[in-house]
């Protein structure tokens, strides 16, 4: 609860988080999700993405911290209607590549970027509620969350899902490679310092595997009645 200046009690918007690695579909799920709601969405990876963007197009050194973080800071963002826009250009499909993957991956490790993050994040948070997916939603960013699931897949299933997703984008893919850079990913976002990869103490685990999309949702949406969101 937070209280007005008049001691009324106000309650902040309704969180849904959902964690989890690379490619476990968290993404989709959480889209999902938020439409069945009517909630706001925010894929918070994409927001590192796009710094990894900036930096790479800038030719910034990818371990000059403090530069990267004043990018992130001031991130030419906008969301509108499923597109990403970067300082007004559409780069929804090319923040999706690879390479600006991994950039993402080694500068999220960054604790000056991560918090120069941090505010754009939590404005999400508007009513009627927000469904938001990433690595440490539950943990850091809403830690008072309503809900929070962590998602995961077998890495072989997840290299297949991505595999499957970089054809249908136009991207070259190679199905053994693919492994390789998400177990590399995986490894560096559970060991890194600062918001590791790992569960909320108090997150519903959901591992999708064998699940489609609308059997994951549905799951969620199960877990959303027994907690009367
Ligand atoms: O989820 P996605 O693969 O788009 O995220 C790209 C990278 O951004 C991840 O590998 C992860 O290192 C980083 N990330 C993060 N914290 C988040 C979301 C993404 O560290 N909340």
């Amino acid at each position: 609860m937070i209280m007005d200046s008049q001691g009324l009690s106000s309650k902040k918007p309704v969180v849904i988080t959902i964690d989890g690695p690379t490619a476990s579909g968290k993404g989709t799920v959480a889209q999902h999700l938020a439409d069945k709601l009517g909630f706001h969405y925010l894929d918070s990876g994409a927001l590192y993405r796009l710094t990894a963007l900036s930096a790479l197009r800038a030719k910034v050194a990818l371990d000059d911290m403090e530069t990267i973080a004043d990018m992130a800071k001031s991130l030419p963002c906008a969301f509108r209607q499923g597109r990403i826009l970067l300082a007004g250009e559409d780069v929804t499909d090319s923040i999706r590549a690879e390479e600006v993957g991994n950039t993402a991956s080694k500068i999220a490790a960054y604790q000056p970027v991560r918090d120069a993050l941090k505010a754009l994040q939590v404005s999400f948070r508007q009513p009627p509620g927000l469904v938001t997916d990433g690595r440490d939603m539950g943990t850091v960013i809403f830690p008072d969350a309503d809900l929070k699931v962590f998602l995961t897949a077998s890495v072989a299933v997840r290299a297949e899902r991505r595999y499957k997703q970089l054809l249908e984008k136009g991207f070259p893919a190679n199905i053994d490679t693919l492994r390789k850079d998400l177990e590399d990913r995986d490894k560096r976002d559970s060991e890194r310092k600062s918001s590791p990869l790992r569960p909320a103490a108090d997150a519903v685990m959901l591992d999708t595997s064998f699940l489609g999309i609308d059997e994951s949702v549905q799951c969620i949406l199960d877990a959303c009645a027994e907690k009367k969101i």
